[in-house]
């Protein structure tokens, strides 16, 4: 899967808990477009890097995992999202907060940004793609129709994380989870290859005081927006 360069893109990064999961699964829906969740794919790295031994330290044999990720996203007949690695469901397992740790340990290695950039530019497939992470905007897909920095407070972060990780079965402190949240976000910010940064040409968008509904909606316009804009000028 090479990936399409003709297709537009929708990039919407942020930090953890920003909502930019929820939102950017709405918006791929609402356009009926491809999605990826680029977060999946260094949470799987993680865990198949625990599963085989590997040191998260050591990143020549990272990239080496990365560049043969044998990993597939589906959905279940009710509609809720399956990820697969090496043929084992891990739809759970991928989303506990001690594997978020890791996929941040793992990304901050450049050569295994590097290899993961052929399957993340594999997704864009017609007719778009909604692409979410941390440097969709400014690394991945330079040439988004419609660049998003998502954010909302480190407090209503915490708060969303721990009732999304309470509603899927996964109980956790708000204390720990506010703690591991810091650390994380510390961590991808800082890294020296594709930090956690709103791009230049970003439309940030603080979340704290609105609904899932409205920063859908208002994401969901503005694509709509860009996308006949770019009509136009084809
Ligand atoms: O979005 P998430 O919480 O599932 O991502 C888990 C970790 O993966 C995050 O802390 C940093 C890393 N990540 C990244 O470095 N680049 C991306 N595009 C997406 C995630």
């Amino acid at each position: 899967m090479a990936g399409d360069r003709a297709q537009p893109v929708i990039a919407i990064d942020g930090p953890s808990g920003s909502g930019k999961g929820t939102v950017a699964r709405r918006v791929a829906t609402a356009l009926g477009f491809h999605l990826l969740d680029s977060g999946a794919l260094y949470r799987l790295l993680g865990l198949a890097a625990a599963n085989a031994g590997v040191d998260r330290d050591d990143e020549e044999a990272l990239a080496a995992l990365a560049a043969a990720l044998p990993v597939r996203f589906s959905s279940a007949a009710d509609g809720t999202e399956q990820i697969w690695l090496s043929g084992s469901e891990v739809s759970h397992e991928v989303r506990t907060e001690e594997c978020g740790a890791r996929a941040s340990a793992v990304a901050r290695w450049p050569a295994v940004r590097e290899a993961l950039l052929g399957l993340q530019r594999g997704f864009r497939q017609p007719p778009g793609l909604v692409a979410d992470g941390r440097d969709m905007g400014t690394v991945v897909f330079t040439d988004a129709v419609l660049k998003i920095f998502l954010t909302a407070s480190p407090q209503e972060r915490a708060r969303r994380r721990h009732k999304q990780l309470k509603d899927k079965g996964l109980g956790v402190s708000l204390a720990a989870l506010s703690r591991d949240i810091e650390d994380r976000d510390r961590r991808d910010s800082e890294r020296s290859v594709a930090p956690l940064r709103p791009a230049a040409d970003a439309r940030k968008l603080d979340s704290s005081d609105l609904t899932i509904d409205e920063v859908s909606q208002t994401i969901i316009d503005w694509a709509r927006g860009c996308l006949s804009e770019k009509e136009r000028h084809s």
